[in-house]
């Protein structure tokens, strides 16, 4: 039997980061679901896909493939057997992805392929709904966010560092506009599962976010 750990939250609060490093240091597979939704929406982006028009929708999606595959560790997220890691992280790709997530076509298509992956292996499981929807028997969730504030600062010294031009405010203002969407969706909104550990990383440093997942884990392993 595999041991599964689920972690949900919202945007910014540091999940990748800290699942990443907690997956290596449990010799777990680090499964980052959202990199799987957003190479959907780089493919519905390619095609020019009208997401409101259920039909075109699906025909899209009957045409687009998403598969990962790992390197030193690392996950790699192919659409259509291309390579796309290092294309999804764009502005353009987030808000096509915060805005097909909420399609229940869209998110059938993943949640099998993110089951079967945790019924075979040992896997830290990062996105929205893996606690509530896609694992709800997970060995053990975590529910990790922080302030708007605090991940609208983390945000924008990532995007400062990177050269993008952006202000606090614009950030800010666009992370309150995701959390919104991805917690008042229709189908599987962000929220806490009732047996989710919360953790608020606000004051934390990553390697202690980290230290206290790996506490809790190796408790229940
Ligand atoms: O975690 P992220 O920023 O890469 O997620 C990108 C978008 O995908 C975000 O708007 C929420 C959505 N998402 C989702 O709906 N369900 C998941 N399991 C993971 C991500």
């Amino acid at each position: 039997m595999s041991f599964n750990i689920a972690i949900d939250g919202p945007a910014g609060a540091g999940k990748s980061t800290i699942a990443r490093l907690a997956a290596k240091k449990l010799s777990f597979i680090y499964v980052d679901t959202g990199a799987m939704y957003r190479a959907i929406a780089l493919g519905l982006l390619r095609r020019h896909t009208d997401i409101e028009n259920e039909e075109e929708l699906q025909s899209a999606l009957d045409t687009i493939e998403v598969g990962i595959r790992y390197e030193e560790g690392e996950q790699l997220v192919y659409l259509n057997g291309e390579d796309v890691s290092p294309l999804i992280r764009t502005e353009q790709v987030s808000d096509m992805t915060s805005r097909s997530s909420a399609k229940p076509r869209v998110r059938a298509k993943l949640t099998r392929l993110q089951r079967d992956l945790a019924a075979r292996e040992n896997v830290l499981m990062d996105g929205r709904d893996i606690g509530t929807e896609i694992l709800p028997g997970a060995d053990l969730k975590i529910y990790l966010t922080a302030s708007v504030e605090t991940r609208a600062r983390r945000r924008y010294l990532e995007q400062t560092e990177k050269g993008a031009a952006c202000t606090l405010e614009e950030i800010t203002e666009d992370i309150r506009e995701r959390d919104y969407r991805d917690m008042h969706r229709e189908t599987a909104p962000l929220r806490q599962a009732e047996d989710a550990i919360l953790i608020d990383s606000s004051d934390m440093g990553i390697e202690d976010v980290v230290s206290e997942i790996i506490k809790l884990a190796r408790a229940r392993m």
